[in-house]
C-alpha cells in the first residue's frame, strides 16, 4: 500500500509541469534576481521619464505585472491597442474601448501616454489595404486616420509615433501602400495632419537600427533632417533600440549622439537588450549573461542620460518582465531581454539603469 502511494506521489510531481497554466512562463528563468529595496524605484530614480509598452490583458490578469506598471515607470506606450488595424478595423469603423482604457488607466495612475503608432508599413488592416481610389482619395484616408485618431485622444497622449519603420535597411525609403499610394509626401503630410489635429503633441519619427551602422542610420537622419528643414512639425526621434548583449557600445553610443546632434527630442522608444540573438534553442539564462545585459543597460543609460536634458522624451522598454516580451513568440526561443524577470522580480539589469545615471 506504501509502495502505491509513493508512485502515484512520483507521477504527480513527474507531471506538475504539464499542469501549468497558459499565464505561465514558457522558459522560466534561474532565480537571478537582485534584492528588493522597497525605496527605489525606476520612476524615483531616473532623471528622464520611463515607461514600457503594455499590454492590456495583463493589466486587468497578472497582479505582480500591474504592480510594477504602477510602481516603477511614469510613461506608457500601447503595445498594439493604437495601431492602424486595432482602432479602425473597417472603413467607417473606429474601435476605442481596448486604448481608451489604457488611457484612462494611465491617468488613474498619473502615467504619461506616448501613442504607437499612426501609419505603419505593417499594419493596415485588409479593407485600406485593398481600397480602391484616386491621390486624392487616399490622401483623404490618410488624413481622416490620422486626425480621427489624435483628435480622439487629444490632451490625454502627449506624444505620437506619426510615422513608424519608413526607412529600408539600405537606407532608402520601404516599399509600402503608402507610398505606392501616395509617394515620399505621405510621411510630412502625416505629420502636417497630425500637428493640425493637435498641436500641442510631440510629434516623433520612430525606427530601428540606427545602431546597426551607418546605412540605415543616415537613411533616417536625412530623413528627419529633411523634414525639419521643410518646416515639417516633426519634434522628436525614436530610436527603438530593439537590440543584443553583444552589440557594441561605439554603436549604442553613435546611435544616441547622431540622433541627438538632429537637436531634436530622442526617445529610447522599444528598448530590450536580447540574450539570445542566435536563437540556441537550449540556452538558459545564467549569471555570467546577466553581468552582460546590466552592462550594456548601463552603458545605453549613461549614454541616453549625457544628451541634452531637454532632448530626453525618455526611455521606454519593449514589453515588461521577460515572460511578456514579444521577443520569445516572434523568434520562437529562450530570451530574457527585459529588466523584470519571468515573475517581475528585478534583475541585474535593473541595477544597471539605475547604475547609468550614476
Ligand atoms: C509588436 C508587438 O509587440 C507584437 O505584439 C505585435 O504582434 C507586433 O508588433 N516595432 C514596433 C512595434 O514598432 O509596434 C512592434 O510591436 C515591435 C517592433
Amino acid at each position: 500500500m506504501k509502495k502505491y502511494w509513493l508512485l502515484i506521489w512520483a507521477v504527480v510531481v513527474a507531471t506538475s509541469g504539464c499542469l501549468k497554466g497558459q499565464d505561465d512562463p514558457v522558459f522560466p528563468s534561474p532565480d537571478l534576481t537582485i534584492p528588493e529595496d522597497e525605496s527605489i524605484t525606476l520612476q524615483s530614480a531616473l532623471p528622464f521619464p520611463i515607461g514600457a509598452a503594455v499590454n492590456n490583458n495583463l493589466i486587468r490578469t497578472r497582479a505582480p505585472y500591474r504592480d510594477v506598471v504602477i510602481k516603477e515607470l511614469n510613461s506608457l506606450t500601447a503595445e498594439n491597442a493604437m495601431k492602424f488595424s486595432q482602432l479602425h478595423p473597417a472603413e467607417n469603423t473606429y474601435t476605442w474601448t481596448e486604448a481608451d482604457f489604457l488611457v484612462e488607466f494611465a491617468r488613474q495612475n498619473n502615467k504619461r501616454v506616448h501613442g504607437h503608432t499612426l501609419i505603419w508599413y505593417k499594419n493596415p488592416p485588409s479593407w485600406a489595404l485593398n481600397y480602391q481610389g484616386d491621390a486624392a482619395a487616399w490622401d483623404r484616408l490618410l488624413k481622416n486616420h490620422v486626425q480621427t485618431v489624435v483628435n480622439h485622444f487629444k490632451g490625454k497622449v502627449v506624444s505620437w509615433d506619426v510615422v513608424n519603420e519608413a526607412i529600408a535597411e539600405n537606407g532608402t525609403l520601404r516599399d509600402c501602400i503608402w507610398l505606392q499610394k501616395l509617394g515620399p509626401e505621405y510621411i510630412s503630410k502625416s505629420f502636417i495632419y497630425a500637428h493640425e489635429a493637435d498641436p500641442n503633441a510631440l510629434l516623433f519619427y520612430n525606427d530601428y537600427g540606427h545602431e546597426y551602422g551607418p546605412t540605415k542610420r543616415n537613411g533616417i537622419l536625412k530623413l528627419v533632417n529633411d523634414l525639419k528643414a521643410q518646416g515639417v512639425p516633426i519634434h522628436g526621434i525614436g530610436l527603438q533600440m530593439h537590440t543584443r548583449y553583444n552589440m557594441s557600445n561605439n554603436n549604442i553610443a553613435d546611435a544616441i549622439n547622431t540622433a541627438a546632434a538632429t537637436g531634436l527630442k530622442v526617445h529610447i522608444a522599444e528598448v530590450e537588450i536580447s540574450m539570445n540573438p542566435d536563437n540556441i534553442q537550449d540556452l538558459t539564462y545564467s549569471a555570467g549573461l546577466a553581468a552582460q545585459q546590466k552592462a550594456k543597460y548601463e552603458f545605453l543609460v549613461r549614454t541616453y542620460n549625457a544628451i541634452p536634458k531637454n532632448q530626453q522624451f525618455g526611455i521606454t522598454t519593449w514589453n515588461v518582465g521577460d515572460s511578456d516580451s514579444w521577443i520569445r513568440g516572434e523568434y520562437n526561443r529562450p530570451d530574457w531581454p527585459l529588466p523584470f524577470d519571468d515573475n517581475y522580480h528585478r534583475k541585474a539589469a535593473y541595477q544597471g539603469i539605475l547604475d547609468g545615471v550614476k
